[in-house]
């Protein structure tokens, strides 16, 4: 590859990492059809729940991300029997109650997800386990899922009163509770449930924001009986444990927040026309959605149709005149992963976009808070945060680009930097590539197919 495009870079590369940068440039005439991958939260408690059912399960549609790999490894380590043939995950449980102590310490590598619920899980197993990650997740808060699991009974070794490495000591005699979130985490309530599923008498989670409610409505997939009652203050989930669940035969529908990634790059860049098939639409996901909608996006919901206990349909983008918008605290855990796109998005919108309510960003794969503001502004973006707030003022001319980005092991901030780099004038580069595989492997192919100009290069040669 040539090295004349780096001379444009407006920055120097020194604070770069030398592995699999990639490169986006201007681009125009986004088009095409394409699937999305599975969805990261719906694949993780498939193999969770699978793995624990009675019987064989077949998982068709399952991500096959590095983080899901994470909690199949993980689940094999348990004493689970899991396989990969064709696209198809099977998967023969072996039953609520059942899971043998690890001989090796669990490696979560990137995922909080697969880590927090699976802490869940052993917690009420009368066994022994240490969980690891990578230097992105020894940095990221255990406290939150830590503190009820102890109420259970299990007992933690944790470094630094809440980081990996973890050692978990599970309840022999779980003890049923009663929970209230402090924090509005999907992770946390999962963690909670899956305790619960080896606890005699009843556990219930309540959340005062509700958060994504894929374990809810998997464990009624699976057969498993699950109480919801909602008022105005707050969503109560309650399960009696030691029940059964069955094997299933499930599709698993495409992710939304990955799918945001091509669907805002068919909406900022000129005369473009795009369709992203078989995506999850859930009211407790669907804020980025919503968000564009007020934007003024040209969105289209198209064949809806239903799996996995979901709705899901195709949608189609056309490119768009955007303009900024006001994103209220509430509407954040319905797009907690989503808001580096729509950062983006608000970059080339029209006047000023404000993002309120955004702490809990700054324990994600990496501060998203801080990297959104570095990612924009390396790249001539006029952006600020006021206390937990994202200030953005749109260039709806385009950006001036040019930036490098460091990525700190962050796949959503590597994403979201190269669609931005399809709408500047000067070409965008990311370091470490290789992250994106976390949630979204085949997302350099698959951008290119619909046209952008993403481009590999070995800047080792470079310096
Ligand atoms: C997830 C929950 C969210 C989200 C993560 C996936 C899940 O985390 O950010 O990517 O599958 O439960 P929190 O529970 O920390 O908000």
């Amino acid at each position: 590859m040539s090295a004349k495009p780096l001379i444009i870079m407006n920055q120097d590369l020194k604070n770069i990492k030398l592995n699999n940068n990639v490169m986006a440039e201007l681009s125009q005439g986004l088009h095409g059809e394409i699937y999305a991958p599975g969805d990261k939260s719906i694949s993780h408690r498939c193999v969770i729940l699978s793995s624990i059912a009675l019987g064989e399960s077949r998982i068709n549609g399952l991500l096959e991300s590095t983080d899901v790999v994470c909690t199949i490894e993980a689940m094999r380590s348990l004493g689970c029997d899991i396989s990969l043939k064709e696209n198809t995950c099977i998967i023969n449980g072996i039953g609520i109650g059942s899971l043998m102590e690890p001989i090796a310490p669990l490696d979560f590598g990137n995922s909080g997800t697969a880590a927090r619920l699976i802490m869940g899980l052993v917690s009420t197993h009368p066994i022994k386990s240490i969980f690891t990650g990578d230097e992105s997740l020894s940095k990221r808060p255990m406290k939150r899922v830590v503190d009820p699991l102890i109420e259970f009974g299990a007992e933690f070794t944790l470094n630094k009163s809440e980081f990996f490495p973890i050692i978990v000591n599970g309840s022999k005699l779980p003890i049923p509770i009663s929970y209230i979130t402090l924090i509005p985490s999907a992770q946390v309530k999962s963690a909670i449930l899956l305790a619960g599923l080896n606890t005699p008498g009843i556990t219930s989670v309540i959340e005062k924001q509700k958060t994504r409610d894929h374990t809810e409505r998997l464990l009624k997939i699976y057969g498993y009986d699950v109480a919801i009652e909602e008022n105005k203050e707050n969503t109560k989930i309650s399960i009696v444990g030691q029940q059964i669940l069955e094997a299933v035969n499930i599709n698993i529908p495409g992710d939304p927040s990955s799918a945001g990634y091509p669907i805002v790059a068919g909406l900022i860049c000129k005369d473009s026309n795009l369709t992203v098939k078989n995506i999850l639409v859930n009211p407790t996901r669907d804020g980025l959605y919503k968000s564009l909608i007020e934007m003024g996006a040209k969105i289209d919901l198209l064949n809806k149709r239903s799996e996995a206990g979901e709705e899901v349909f195709d949608i189609s983008v056309r490119s768009s005149n955007l303009r900024g918008i006001e994103v209220p605290a509430s509407r954040a855990p319905s797009m907690i992963d989503d808001f580096p796109i729509l950062a983006v998005a608000a970059s080339v919108a029209d006047g000023i976009s404000i993002f309120r309510g955004l702490s809990e960003l700054k324990v994600k794969e990496s501060d998203r808070l801080l990297g959104i503001k570095h990612f924009l502004e390396v790249n001539g973006v006029d952006v600020s945060i006021s206390n937990d707030d994202l200030i953005i003022k749109g260039s709806p001319g385009g950006i001036s680009g040019g930036g490098s980005v460091n990525t700190n092991l962050d796949h959503r901030m590597a994403m979201s930097s190269l669609v931005l780099g399809l709408v500047s004038n000067s070409p965008v580069l990311i370091d470490d590539s290789d992250t994106i595989n976390t949630s979204f492997p085949g997302f350099i192919n698959l951008m290119v197919k619909l046209g952008a100009k993403l481009k590999i290069i070995d800047l080792s040669k470079q310096r």
